[in-house]
């Protein structure tokens, strides 16, 4: 058969495509044809196929990511209807330990203690949330399901798993990104927060924020979207649309316990066209990862 030379861009993009599609859940994707000799293939270059690979280097977020900006006192806005200014105000230049610091005391002096809405008096413990404190990338999900209730940490039941997957397939660890929600107590029967509750509680969450101070913010599903852009708009309309969140890029993308409800491709590709508009941002898109190719 004769061979049809393919232009490098389309092999990437194909490639990029079957990542998505073996990261939420597609399983029997064609085998990649071996590169011919001559073809230059970019996401990522071939591996030696046979030989028992190496050790592969973790992924890294890139320094230029973690720069921060010049120093002024942070001021913490107690809810987003505070009349809140355009961007944040810039970060003096905490060190990875003063944020650890930071915000463990916001954790345990706070949160933890915290009764100031009816969800404390049901719930098991606080789900704080989790990651690099120096993280580019921020996601935001809805609130503490039974699991999390249970363990104390964001995203580890099925949707979390399911997190996990676009996690890896955007070329990060989970603990290379910061997880978080907009309400840090579960809501009896996993209902959606009521708009008290998340008014009452997202002065922690704008509080991590400041101090990550992330490049990008995901929010996954309705009620955080709605919550950090102050909109009455539906999923479908918000969702893959750049916005900004006081200086910070956001992108809206479905919440992956809704993907598991309506796994259907055009929603997996959806999610994952979002999430690669957020490593163009970040600047994974094109970088070599440390995740099996699909194909
Ligand atoms: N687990 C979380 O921590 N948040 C969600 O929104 C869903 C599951």
């Amino acid at each position: 058969m004769r061979a049809v030379a393919i232009n490098p861009t389309t092999r990437a993009r194909a490639r990029l495509w079957l990542r998505g599609e073996q990261a939420f859940g597609q399983e029997a994707l064609p085998l990649r044809k071996r590169e011919s000799a001559t073809e230059k293939p970019q996401i990522p270059p071939p591996s030696p196929a046979k030989t028992a690979p190496a050790p592969k280097p973790p992924a890294k977020v890139p320094v230029a990511l973690r720069q921060l900006p010049d120093p002024t006192p942070i001021e913490l806005y107690t809810t987003a209807q505070d009349s809140p200014p355009l961007a944040l105000p810039p970060l003096p230049p905490l060190s990875r330990e003063e944020k650890t610091r930071l915000l463990a005391e916001l954790e345990e002096q706070q949160v933890r203690i915290c009764t100031k809405c009816r969800l404390s008096q049901t719930r098991t413990q606080t789900v704080f949330g989790e990651g690099d404190v120096d993280a580019s990338v921020f996601f935001i999900g809805e609130g503490p399901g039974e699991t999390e209730d249970q363990t104390g940490r964001p995203f580890v039941g099925r949707a979390g798993k399911l997190l996990d997957q676009m996690i890896t397939a955007m070329g990060l660890k989970r603990e290379q990104v910061y997880i978080a929600n907009i309400v840090k107590c579960r809501p009896p029967g996993n209902r959606t927060p009521a708009p008290d509750e998340v008014e009452t509680c997202s002065p922690y969450l704008v509080r991590q924020i400041e101090l990550i101070r992330p490049k990008v913010i995901v929010t996954l599903g309705l009620p955080a979207s709605k919550y950090m852009l102050s909109s009455n708009s539906t999923m479908g309309r918000l969702r893959g649309q750049w916005r900004q969140w006081r200086g910070i890029q956001l992108m809206p993308t479905f919440h992956p316990a809704f993907l598991l409800r309506s796994y259907t491709v055009e929603n997996r590709q959806a999610v994952w066209s979002d999430l690669q508009k957020v490593m163009d941002a970040v600047g994974l898109k094109g970088k070599k990862r440390d995740v099996e190719e699909p194909v």
